[in-house]
């Protein structure tokens, strides 16, 4: 599996999959079918209620923990160094390991600044090995950089055809934070998997247009953590390292840019929202 350099020198596998809104009975056979297929990376989170069935799978795997690059995230509720400290511990032991090889900070709300030094902590203490952010804008992240020790290694942003964000990319790039696109294939959107583009340009590589945009994803220099349950698909958006599209090609993709994003809450709306999310993981594991 081809890797990026992290700014703290670790590297990250740059395909994995995702398990966002994947109930914990389907996790087992999605990953399984992925380890068999070559995925070594897999993104979960606090809030996605499948970290004890993600930690199940990598032991079922029978694959040694060091070879599985395994990504979660905390929610704003629990920012503050505090209750962060505590949300680091409970996460490893869902996921039953001693280690995780990135923790990223979920949302912007809250004390980031103390959950970021808890973070930064945590990577001293060898519980996590690389630490990130997900969802800042700009003016909050310059605020966590501003007292940070340790710049975020991994920024996970909406990012797609439809919605490239490439100010806010280049503007990540300054840092050396490397980016990974959520919402990869739109969330599966009919009309962005029908873009003719895509159909044409899947016909001259022999690739569907789902492996096209993955492709297009990574040759932007972006993670790409493709969500999928179903066998057919998990298997063909891992075969994405056997073609490359021109610098002609990637200019068309660049250019059906909608700025067009698919989770569209307003900001006061969703720390409102996001902040009341009070929830107890450890049981509510589905
Ligand atoms: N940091 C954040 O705030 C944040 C937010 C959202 C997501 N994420 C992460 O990003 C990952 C990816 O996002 P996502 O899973 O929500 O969306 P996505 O990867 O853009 O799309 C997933 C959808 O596309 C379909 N799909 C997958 N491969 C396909 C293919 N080859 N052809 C046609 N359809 C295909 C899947 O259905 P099938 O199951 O039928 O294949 C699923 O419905 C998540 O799993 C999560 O780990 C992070």
């Amino acid at each position: 599996m081809e890797t990026f350099t992290l700014n703290d020198g670790n590297q990250i596998p740059k395909l994995g999959i995702g398990v966002n809104q994947v109930r914990s009975a389907d996790v087992g056979p999605a990953l399984a079918r992925a380890f068999e297929v070559g995925y070594r990376s897999v993104d979960t989170a606090n809030t996605y209620l499948n970290e004890r069935a993600v930690g199940q799978a990598v032991r079922d795997s029978g694959l040694p923990r060091e070879e599985i690059y395994l990504t979660s995230k905390v929610w704003s509720t629990d920012s503050g160094y505090r209750r962060m400290s505590a949300a680091i511990d409970r996460t490893l032991k869902r996921l039953d390991t001693d280690y995780l090889d990135l923790l990223l900070v979920h949302q912007q709300y809250g004390d980031y600044n103390g959950a970021w030094k808890a973070m930064e902590d945590a990577v001293g203490a060898g519980k996590v090995r690389s630490i990130g952010i997900s969802n800042f804008n700009r003016r909050r992240l310059t605020d966590l950089i501003s007292r940070a020790t340790v710049l975020p290694a991994v920024a996970q942003i909406e990012r797609h055809p439809y919605f490239q964000q490439r100010e806010q990319k280049a503007f990540l790039e300054q840092f050396s934070t490397v980016v990974a696109g959520w919402f990869p294939l739109g969330r599966g959107d009919r009309e962005l998997l029908t873009e003719p583009l895509f159909a044409e340009l899947g016909r001259k590589y022999g690739k569907s247009p789902a492996q096209v945009i993955l492709r297009w994803h990574l040759q932007g220099d972006t993670i790409v953590i493709p969500g999928s349950t179903d066998p057919a698909h998990i298997r063909s958006n891992f075969e994405l390292f056997d073609f490359a599209l021109t610098a002609q090609e990637m200019d068309r993709v660049t250019a059906v840019d909608r700025n067009k994003r698919f989770h569209n809450l307003p900001e006061l709306v969703e720390r409102i929202i996001f902040q009341s999310m009070r929830m107890d993981y450890d049981k509510r594991q589905r």
